[in-house]
């Protein structure tokens, strides 16, 4: 089983931008818990970052045949890109949607969410440990409800 774990912009500053809102881990150490996670779940993983919409938009479309689950954090573009959701929706790998701060109990403009509908589970207001989350769920559903 392969995971795809796209992150969007300002993803890359985690423990320097707002930590009262992002908490203070770094990315790196978002990185060190994905990657812990996945062996634990004996399931490959490729993680991924990019503060450009058209990158993210590549990297899902070459997800396609490839990888069986899609982890992502769209960051901003959760509220603005119809590019995003269509290519979630365009390759239909089942993807979970994750949020580190609870995106509904902030600013109107965050309700906002171009991305839900296309994915088949959304973990939101978690921290960093919303990823993991993210995974147990994509693992248990692409394993006929198994959990490890
Ligand atoms: C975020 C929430 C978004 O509203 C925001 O633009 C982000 C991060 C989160 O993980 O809580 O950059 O996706």
């Amino acid at each position: 089983m392969k995971f795809l774990v796209i992150n969007g912009p300002n993803i890359n500053l985690l423990g320097i931008r707002e930590p009262e809102i992002y908490g203070r881990e770094d990315y790196a150490e978002l990185c060190r818990r994905v990657n812990a996670r996945a062996a634990e779940l004996g399931t490959e993983v490729e993680i991924f970052q990019s503060n450009h919409e058209g990158d993210i938009v590549d990297k899902i479309q070459s997800a396609y045949g490839k990888a069986d689950g899609i982890i992502i954090n769209p960051a901003a573009y959760t509220h603005t890109s119809v590019a995003i959701r269509d290519a979630l929706a365009a390759v239909g790998i089942p993807a979970v949607e994750v949020h580190i701060s609870d995106v509904n109990s902030r600013e109107g403009f965050r309700k906002l969410n171009y991305i839900s509908e296309v994915c088949l589970g959304s973990v939101n207001g978690r921290g960093i440990k919303g990823y993991t989350e993210a995974m147990d769920m994509l693992f248990a559903e692409l394993n006929g409800g198994k959990t490890l």
